[in-house]
């Protein structure tokens, strides 16, 4: 029987005022490795959430196992990788970022891995190219042991994509909205939080994220803010498609700009590609 109920109209990475500019880098990215190595990529979500990122990196022909701790989100995820007609690219697996190698090696049936300790991690980075952590080390424990657990399953010269939120950009945020005390409070804050009202669970600062990637033992590659003036503008000037087009250009220009580079710095997110090695 034809299922010909309406689908939801979902936002697409590639054009979403969030996540368009880390997307065209990411997939950038992404088409350059799998050229050099001749197939598709095998890649890791983590916290992949309901998929979107995972499903357009699926429907480019890469296969994709993303690891969350959120059954609801699993689910989502699971029906909107059969709407898209990529269900066989897009493995969702119940875990979380301690147990990623254990979550992988699940995954991707290899047998008898728990065997030596560290065979897991070895075994599994053995199916990885990429690792993507978008918006998830913020939620997480630790976020240097979740770096840790992801070299772990990334061979030598296998990529990590990061984005995580900064903590500049919340300082301008209050201030602008008029919170001073919030923003007074952000400046100090070791976790990047204003106080116990903060909605956000972390935020990080630019130095500090960089080294966190370079002690699990990754090369930075590119390092870019982003969500620099989307979050900012209000969304009475964001109607249309060109507008939107627009902003994402002239965030692109700043980001690429001799002089303007350091505005990448107030951007609400920021986006590392790294190397393992
Ligand atoms: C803000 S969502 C980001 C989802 C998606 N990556 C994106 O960019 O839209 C954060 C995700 O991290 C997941 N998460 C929370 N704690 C985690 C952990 N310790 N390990 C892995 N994922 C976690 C949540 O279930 C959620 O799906």
């Amino acid at each position: 029987v034809p299922d010909d109920r309406p689908r939801p109209r979902r936002a697409h990475a590639a054009t979403d005022l969030r996540t368009a500019a880390v997307w065209a880098e990411l997939s950038a990215a992404v088409e350059e490795y799998a050229a050099r190595l001749g197939r598709p990529l095998r890649v890791v979500d983590l916290g992949g959430g309901t998929g979107g990122l995972s499903v357009p990196l699926a429907e480019a022909g890469h296969a994709v196992v993303v690891v969350d701790p959120s059954p609801d989100a699993l689910a989502s995820l699971r029906r909107r990788a059969d709407e898209c007609g990529v269900a066989d690219r897009v493995v969702a697996v119940q875990g979380d970022s301690d147990s990623l190698p254990q979550a992988l090696a699940a995954a991707t049936g290899i047998a008898g891995a728990a065997a030596a300790p560290g065979a897991v991690g070895e075994a599994a980075a053995a199916q990885v190219d990429l690792v993507c952590c978008h918006g998830t080390l913020e939620h997480v424990d630790d976020p240097g042991q979740t770096l840790a657990r992801i070299a772990e399953v990334l061979p030598e010269g296998g990529l990590l994509s990061l984005v995580t939120a900064q903590r500049p950009a919340a300082v301008l945020a209050r201030a602008l909205a008029g919170q001073f005390d919030r923003a007074a409070a952000l400046l100090d804050s070791p976790d990047g939080r204003w106080g116990s009202d903060d909605p956000a669970p972390r935020r990080f600062d630019r130095s500090a994220i960089v080294a966190l990637v370079e002690q699990a033992g990754l090369t930075p590659l590119s390092v870019h803010g982003v969500r620099i003036l989307s979050d900012l503008v209000p969304s009475a000037h964001l109607d249309s498609e060109t507008d939107r087009a627009r902003l994402l250009a002239l965030e692109q220009a700043i980001v690429t700009h001799r002089e303007f580079a350091v505005l990448g710095e107030l951007g609400a997110a920021v986006h590392v590609l790294a190397r393992h090695g």
